[in-house]
């Protein structure tokens, strides 16, 4: 038993050393998984903050990663095509980052694995940030206080690898799970209005089949389906990756968590509101080969479908509730 409290105290001070940082989970919630290598410290969380705010990470330092991610609108954008350098357009909608940490996979077609490879891709993309990392090395370097953060936080000069780290680790920490819903089923603290209620038991029902795709805490599967928004698509989604007939037209199933702020929607925001949405679901959408089985269609009175509207809405965390361009 000694031997015990003498290991554990060792560890303890030794963790202390590094100020490990301890994420606020909601207890609804897993524990994300955070790699060995990029292990969270206060101090590299905030070097990874300012990186996301800095358009020094742009060619033309007209763009930061937070230019097509508005925090107030959960770290989405409000257009269907963000614009990058010299305002070119993308070619997919920008997703919301809002519990990003528990991602399997990132892009809408599933083609990143890693949150710290991830940030490369804006990066080098010529409709967006279109900069090498040696420019971005070199213009950071320039800068006295990131080169203290730098040696600070991973003992180095300021490097594209610690660019990387530092802004999954920061992502990391965008852990929000305190919406109406939240508070209603897990804490318990107020009540689903009828309507709401209502809402949820339609979204979960047999017939409109909602739940078994964007299921779980998240509202999400993570898996990739054709939910019959076209009868041709011009971006293959996940068959880009897979080269696979059979994924073509499938992208993955976003969380529905704050969708109330993150329009417009889907891949490419061709839906502009969630009434809509809903329309696009009643409707059965257009025949495709790979369309999921579960996409059938469906008739909802009007009471019915303002009830599924409300539901939504409670997913709204309580930091985008009182966005003023809402
Ligand atoms: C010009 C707009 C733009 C900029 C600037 C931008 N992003 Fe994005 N981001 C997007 C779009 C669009 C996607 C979706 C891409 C896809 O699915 O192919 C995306 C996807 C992501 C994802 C994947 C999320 C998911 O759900 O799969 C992460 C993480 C991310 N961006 C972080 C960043 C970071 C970090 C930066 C800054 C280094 C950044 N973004 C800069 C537009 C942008
Ligand atoms: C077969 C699986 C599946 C079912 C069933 C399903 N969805 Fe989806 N949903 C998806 C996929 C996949 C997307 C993303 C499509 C894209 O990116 O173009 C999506 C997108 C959405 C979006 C847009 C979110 C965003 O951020 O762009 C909303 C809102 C939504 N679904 C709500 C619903 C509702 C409400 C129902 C039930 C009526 C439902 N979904 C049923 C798979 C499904």
């Amino acid at each position: 038993m000694a031997v015990l409290v003498i290991i554990s105290i060792a560890i303890f001070s030794c963790s202390d050393q590094k100020e490990e940082y301890h994420l606020n989970v909601p207890g609804w919630f897993p524990k994300p998984e955070i790699p060995d290598d990029n292990q969270l410290t206060k101090e590299k969380i905030n070097l990874g903050k300012r990186l996301f705010f800095d358009s020094r990470l742009s060619s033309d330092f007209s763009k930061s990663c937070a230019s097509c991610h508005l925090p107030q609108h959960a770290f989405s954008d409000t257009v269907a095509f963000s614009s990058g350098v010299h305002e070119r357009a993308g070619e997919r909608n920008s997703p919301s980052l809002v519990n990003v940490a528990y991602k399997p996979h990132f892009f809408k077609d599933g083609g990143i694995e890693s949150l710290e490879f991830q940030a490369l891709a804006p990066i080098d993309h010529p409709n967006e940030m279109d900069i090498s990392s040696t420019t971005i090395v070199q213009r950071l370097r320039k800068d006295s206080h990131y080169r203290h953060s730098f040696k600070e936080v991973f003992n180095s000069d300021v490097t594209m690898r610690g660019i990387t780290h530092a802004l999954a680790a920061y992502q990391r920490t965008l852990i929000f799970g305190n919406s109406k819903y939240d508070r209603a089923i897990f804490e318990k603290k107020v009540s689903l209005s009828d309507l709401e209620t209502r809402g949820l038991d339609l979204f979960k029902s047999d017939s409109l089949n909602c739940s078994k795709c964007h299921s779980g805490v998240f509202f999400t599967d993570y898996s990739f389906q054709n939910n019959g928004l076209k009868a041709h698509y011009a971006d293959s989604g996940r068959a880009k990756v897979t080269s696979n007939p059979d994924d073509a037209g499938k992208f993955v199933v976003p969380s529905l968590r704050n969708v109330e702020v993150t329009a417009p929607y889907m891949y490419d925001g061709s839906i502009k509101s969630l009434s809509q949405v809903i329309d696009h679901y009643a409707s059965g959408g257009s025949d495709h080969r790979n369309k999921s089985e579960l996409i059938t269609g469906f008739s909802l009175s009007k009471n019915d479908k303002e009830a599924l509207i409300a539901f939504l809405k409670t997913l709204t965390d309580k930091e985008f509730q009182q966005d003023p361009n809402q």
